[in-house]
């Protein structure tokens, strides 16, 4: 007996994305990468690694350690700049029909407003995400943490585009219901998060740090039950979409943070153990739906809230 296709699709401001399964930013490079191996039109979209004003080399390595269920990196933004990422790697991505999310990180208020007119201009992205959460670079999280520089930032990019605006939260913070309220406010069309907890290892043997940079953001399912509370709680005082992230491997993980209130969710880590995640967890959302008669996906965003 076949079932009825459920309803997937997701609202972000004006943008409406196939689906709720997208990546997250950072662990699925330029989607080109894993063009070979994943279907990426079937993504409701790929949120491209973090790009910046100027090319950046990243940290000193060691970059990525294995930690107890997840793994901390300090890749410190590596990118070749908002200007190549434009020219030799959005047309080639746009041409697999999947809508795409630019991150953008800077360092003041005009890089975020540069970078947004250039990604707004080159007509390839369908929303901006603005990272304000980056934990691996110095003042990456400076925005993130302070709900007067979040509004600022956001306002100010606000101002020059009518692209769709999703804010990328930090977990680093006392209370992330501030900073989304303020993001929200400034005219923010969407949330994401998490960002990566700051955490560090120690070689024991060295007596010295694990990563280069000593310290660097931790992802994984360890950092899941943070990031199902961050959304739990954001759920409840703002009226935007979440999309949730934070050591996303299945289904049951991607249901958790929609029945905590996400309507949609970011894959990260999981592409590194799977480069699969994405579509499998998508395959899993419709067989979770159409078992038990779930006619669209939003019947479900929140309802762990009674
Ligand atoms: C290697 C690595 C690089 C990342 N780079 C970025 C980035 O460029 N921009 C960003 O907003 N988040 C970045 N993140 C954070 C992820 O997008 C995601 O929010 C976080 O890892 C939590 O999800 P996860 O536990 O499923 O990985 C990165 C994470 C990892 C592991």
């Amino acid at each position: 007996m076949s079932e009825a296709c459920p309803d997937l699709s997701v609202r972000i401001g004006s943008l409406v994305l196939p689906n709720p399964v997208m990546t997250a930013s950072g662990t699925f490079g330029y989607g080109l990468e894993y063009a070979d191996i994943c279907d990426l039109s079937r993504l409701g979209a790929v949120v491209i690694k973090a790009a910046t004003v100027a090319p950046r080399v990243g940290n000193r390595p060691p970059r990525i350690v294995e930690t107890a269920a997840g793994m901390l990196n300090a890749i410190g933004l590596q990118n070749p700049g908002a200007d190549a990422i434009i020219a030799e790697k959005l047309p080639e991505l746009a041409g697999f029909g999947v809508p795409i999310i630019a991150n953008l990180a800077g360092e003041c208020v005009d890089d975020y407003v540069l970078l947004a007119d250039k990604f707004a201009a080159c007509g390839h992205v369908a929303a901006l995400e603005l990272n304000i959460s980056c934990p691996n670079v110095e003042g990456g999280m400076a925005f993130g943490v302070c709900p007067e520089m979040t509004a600022e930032l956001v306002g100010s990019v606000r101002a020059i585009t009518d692209l769709p605006l999703i804010t990328k939260l930090s977990p680093n913070v006392t209370d992330i219901t501030e900073i989304a309220v303020a993001a929200v406010t400034a005219g923010s069309d969407a949330l994401s998060m998490i960002n990566t907890l700051l955490g560090m290892s120690i070689d024991v043997r060295r007596r010295r740090p694990l990563l280069g940079n000593a310290t660097g953001g931790l992802s994984g399912p360890a950092i899941r039950p943070v990031a199902v509370r961050c959304v739990w709680q954001v759920y409840d005082v703002v009226d935007v979409p979440i999309i949730g992230s934070g050591g996303i491997m299945c289904v049951e993980d991607a249901l958790e943070f929609i029945m905590a209130g996400a309507s949609a969710v970011a894959i990260g880590t999981a592409n590194f153990v799977n480069p699969l995640a994405g579509t499998e967890i998508l395959d899993g959302l419709v067989d979770y739906c159409q078992s038990n008669g779930i006619k669209d996906i939003s019947e479900i965003v929140g309802v762990a809230h009674g």
